[in-house]
């Protein structure tokens, strides 16, 4: 087995055995971005940057940025609404809300916020933390309950407010990110129907350090000699060629397994789905499995990398304009911090936009 902690699956999902429905299908999809978006240009008023450096290396140009009245509740609930509209559903028909974020607003859980602005009130809600991986953690985390029976209906989020986290004068991560929130609304479904076709997730932790929001090392004195660790964050540590080099090795590394395992081709592909970290990732990506380039979703121009929202915030885009239509296949692979990485093969089986 290579580096890290494996989980894979092929074909009917777990507890198929004892569950009838035992697949998964994506219905409804929606978004939510704030308004405030920063330009290359704007930035390079902050930083020692250029609008020519980002996008030659990153292909970014833009990306949208949260106020401090417009917490992370507010556009993990409008993305999630917009899902269930779109897939029909009233917020009552809800029994799971998994919300994959790094950046709550409540360490505790910001999910359960998310259910009572939705109404979902027979959902149980919960965070996923994975980093850029964990939209996708979290789509496979709802396919496992959906097939094991215990949940019908799951709304699947991920949403990101990583310009909390980002050191505005580090030049070297602040271009790179953006806030943003997606939705995905899934629901049982017979086995031979899935959208979940296959999947891929791996953790390495002892390669932790490359990309981190970690625990500041603060001390609080509680009582005479003794003291506590005081809460607070470092903002976002990136070692960028490290990550880099992790991406273009992993990446198609592990979406080469998925495809095996299934035992389909990569021409056989409607879409490519990728993490949105850096478009020269995306073209390597392309590039292994000879994808063409006008079948690669990419939307790093306008929002850069919101971590855990790329996923989903690029396949209501592409929904939504009549890109992805229904009977699609797509594989996806969402990759970053932790280092956690993971890959799906998905058919979009929702209404259009
Ligand atoms: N503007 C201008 N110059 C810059 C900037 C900037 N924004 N950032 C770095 N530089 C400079 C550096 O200081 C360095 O200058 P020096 O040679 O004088 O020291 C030079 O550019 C080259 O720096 P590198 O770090 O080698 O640049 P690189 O080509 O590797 O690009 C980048 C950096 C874009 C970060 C790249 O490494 C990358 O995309 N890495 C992956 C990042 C990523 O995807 N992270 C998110 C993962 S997802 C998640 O979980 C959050």
């Amino acid at each position: 087995m290579p580096n890290g902690v494996s989980l894979s699956l092929t074909g009917p999902m777990a507890g198929a055995g004892t569950n009838p429905a035992a697949g998964m299908a994506l219905v409804g999809c929606g978004s939510a971005l704030p308004a405030v978006s920063i330009s290359n240009e704007e930035l390079s008023r902050r930083v020692d940057t250029s609008d020519a450096w980002i996008r030659s290396r990153t292909g970014i140009g833009a990306r949208r940025v949260c106020g401090p009245d417009e917490p992370l509740t507010v556009l993990a609930s409008q993305a999630a609404r917009r899902a269930l509209e779109h897939a029909g559903w009233r917020p009552e028909d809800v029994d799971l809300i998994l919300l994959a974020t790094s950046s709550p607003d409540d360490l505790f859980g910001t999910a359960p916020r998310v259910q009572a602005a939705l109404g979902a009130t027979g959902a149980v809600a919960f965070d996923l933390t994975a980093a850029c991986s964990g939209f996708l953690f979290a789509l496979v985390t709802a396919g496992q309950y959906i097939a094991s029976g215990a949940v019908r209906r799951a709304v699947v989020i991920g949403a990101d407010q990583l310009s909390r986290w980002v050191d505005w004068d580090d030049r070297r991560t602040c271009v790179l990110f953006g806030d943003g929130a997606a939705a995905v609304a899934v629901e049982a479904c017979a086995a031979a129907d899935t959208g979940l076709l296959g999947f891929r997730m791996r953790s390495d932790g002892s390669r932790n350090a490359c990309l981190t929001l970690a625990q500041t090392d603060s001390r609080a004195a509680l009582l005479g000699e003794l003291s506590t660790q005081k809460g607070g964050f470092a903002p976002i540590h990136m070692n960028g060629q490290e990550v880099y080099k992790f991406a273009v090795r992993e990446v198609p590394a592990i979406l080469q397994e998925l495809l095996e395992s299934t035992g389909v081709a990569p021409a056989q592909l409607d879409w490519l789905l990728l993490h949105q970290a850096n478009q020269r990732i995306l073209d390597a990506v392309a590039e292994r499995f000879a994808v063409p380039a006008e079948r690669v979703l990419s939307n790093l121009a306008h929002y850069g990398n919101t971590s855990a929202a790329t996923i989903p915030l690029m396949l209501d885009e592409a929904v939504r304009d009549g890109r992805v239509l229904s009977g699609h296949l797509l594989a996806s692979s969402g990759f970053g911090a932790g280092l956690s990485w993971g890959a799906a093969l998905l058919r979009w089986q929702g209404p259009p936009g």
